[in-house]
């Protein structure tokens, strides 16, 4: 904590938690043990997050590429998501979270939704810190359905051609309710963004570790943080 600089905090920070199943190979174990790790990373470092006052966290759980996954690897990461919820369920009430998820949720499993759905509308009032978990989410696919509430709009008489614009299409894309997110960071090694947070990232700070999602330790996300107050954000102007 001593290394970060509270009044230069990112407001949004994005997570690409990458590295589960190598961490789980590692031990000669299966995948879903390293999703499960993974999720007992979730719970650290959400904790941490709203503990040192990021305002708004999001949180890459499941792509909607992750649907081609093994049938029993999707299965162990939906049970270990509803297992997370309704553990959390009472710390986020009481500890100020709200809880948003973006994503095709239609797509998930109705025992996710059943839990995920209520605690998203009960927590809506609290305002410590926005949890906002992706799932079942590609970039991609979220501008391309804001295009499509675009079209309609515009079909249907409620907007100008001349004013579709980015604004307007930021303004449909859900994963903008929070804002921009101000630092994305990957874990596991790998440089890409991969389909996450796509419009949002314009002018995000990357910050990738070699280190494993369930591995990820408080001090390392300290260390994303100082690295990120160490960047000039320019947004593309020339800053003297
Ligand atoms: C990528 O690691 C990670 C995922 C596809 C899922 C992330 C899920 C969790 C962290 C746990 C469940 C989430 C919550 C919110 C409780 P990978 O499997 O691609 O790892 P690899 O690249 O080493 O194979």
């Amino acid at each position: 904590m001593t290394l970060i600089d509270a009044r230069n905090m990112p407001r949004h920070v994005g997570i690409i938690m990458d590295g589960n199943g190598r961490w789980a190979s590692q031990r000669d174990e299966p995948r879903s043990e390293g999703h499960r790790a993974g999720s007992r990373a979730v719970r650290r470092i959400v904790r941490l997050a709203r503990r040192i006052g990021i305002e708004a966290l999001t949180l890459y759980a499941f792509s909607f590429q992750n649907w081609a996954r093994p049938e029993d690897e999707v299965s162990a990461l939906m049970v270990l998501l509803q297992e997370y919820l309704l553990s959390e369920r009472e710390d986020i009430l009481g500890n100020g979270i709200r809880l948003a998820a973006v994503g095709e949720l239609d797509q998930l499993p109705p025992e996710v939704r059943g839990v995920l759905e209520p605690l998203c509308r009960e927590s809506q009032p609290n305002d410590r810190m926005t949890l906002t978990l992706a799932l079942s989410y590609g970039g991609q696919e979220e501008i391309a359905s804001a295009a499509r509430a675009l079209a309609k709009d515009y079909a249907e008489g409620r907007i100008a051609l001349a004013d579709i614009d980015a604004k307007a299409l930021g303004e449909r894309i859900p994963s903008q309710r929070v804002g921009e997110p101000d630092l994305i960071i990957r874990t596991g090694g790998e440089t890409r963004l991969s389909n996450f947070l796509l419009f949002g990232s314009a002018y995000a700070e990357l910050f990738f570790s070699d280190r494993l999602w369930p591995e990820f330790s408080d001090e390392d996300f300290f260390t994303a943080i100082a690295s990120y107050q160490r960047r000039q954000r320019r947004f593309g102007q020339v800053v003297s």
